[in-house]
């Protein structure tokens, strides 16, 4: 047996929807962009075993991976799931995420984790897939195609304008291989983000997809990711008494003043969201040219403080 795991080609179609149902998989919800996004499994001419994946953002949904009963269990599978996997990474994708009523174990030993549903990202909860294809009872697993080495939570009141475009520039300039992922959270969170906030990184072509206001009780729970830097954005944020940090990160406080509190002209309010914008751009980019696995945590503290004057 010869495998080769290819692209999938118009050809396909019929045999992949077949085996789909063969193996009461969803198929009402692929359309003809999604099926390129499909891997095929062949053993020279033969057809095997299919795989897809839907990309949302720089999250990924591993959906439908089948073998043909006569070739499981030589691997095929496996081979199938690395394949989407490389590609994802292609793609950017951080985090690739499933659905499995039938699989568990098997998707267990490539390395996927059970995750609770509504932990999910919002652009994959939305999916037709966890809406209303795979059962409710479906284990929900993932896989982090991108393990950072550093995590930095920025904080202020209300995550909803500061903290929310420090996490969002952060997270676009530190590109997959830079290896330092941001959070944003808030003391009080408001109940969604400033519009003005998601006006000004759509202008400077930012993904918005992923993110959320939250509490930073999120970040002191057991699971959460272990921060190396806290950075606090606003004055009253600083003040007011955060959650014990496991990990002892660095912490610092780059005070900005408030975009959201300008009053005036839409013009007004606007260009002060633009001037947070620009600050929050030039202090991330000098934070990422710092030696972040500096092991004096004063001097990193330092250099933190210094940034956060300019
Ligand atoms: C799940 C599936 C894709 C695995 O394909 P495969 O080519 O047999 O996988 P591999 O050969 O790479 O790995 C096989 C190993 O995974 C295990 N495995 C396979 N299917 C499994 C399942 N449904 N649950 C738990 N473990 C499973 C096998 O026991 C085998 O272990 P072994 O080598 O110790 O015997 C295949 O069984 C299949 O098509 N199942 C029906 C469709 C399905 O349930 N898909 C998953 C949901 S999207």
């Amino acid at each position: 047996m010869t495998i080769s795991i290819t692209p999938f080609e118009p050809a396909d179609e019929t045999w992949l929807r077949a085996l789909l149902a063969t193996a009461h998989l969803a198929t009402a919800d692929i359309t003809t962009e999604m099926l390129g996004n499909f891997m095929i499994a062949r053993d020279d001419e033969k057809r095997v075993g299919l795989a897809g994946v839907e990309f949302h953002g720089t999250s990924g949904l591993l959906r439908s991976v089948v073998v043909e009963s006569s070739v499981r269990s030589t691997g095929v599978g496996s081979r199938l799931v690395e394949a989407i996997e490389v590609r994802a990474r292609k793609r950017g994708i951080r985090e690739l995420f499933l659905l499995t009523a039938t699989a568990r174990d098997f998707f267990a030993r490539l390395g996927y984790h059970a995750y609770t549903r509504s932990e999910a990202p919002e652009s994959i909860r939305a999916t037709r897939e966890f809406v209303e294809l795979c059962p409710r009872g479906s284990d929900c697993m993932s896989k982090p195609l991108w393990i950072p080495t550093h995590y930095v939570l920025f904080l202020c009141t209300g995550n909803s304008a500061r903290s929310i475009l420090a996490e969002a520039i952060l997270n676009h300039l530190a590109t997959p291989e830079g290896s330092v992922r941001a959070f944003s959270a808030g003391s009080h969170p408001k109940s969604g983000i400033h519009p003005l906030a998601l006006a000004i990184l759509e202008e400077n072509h930012l993904p918005t997809a992923e993110l959320r206001t939250k509490n930073w009780s999120e970040f002191d729970q057991p699971g959460a990711p272990r921060m190396d830097f806290v950075i606090t954005l606003c004055d009253q944020a600083a003040q007011e008494a955060c959650p014990i940090w496991p990990g002892h990160p660095v912490t610092t406080h780059w005070g900005l003043s408030d975009p959201a509190s300008v009053t005036g002209s839409a013009d007004t309010m606007r260009q002060a969201f633009r001037e947070t914008y620009r600050v929050l751009h030039r202090r991330i980019e000098l934070f990422l040219d710092m030696p972040l696995g500096e092991s004096d945590p004063s001097a990193l503290k330092t250099r933190l403080q210094e940034i956060g004057q300019l």
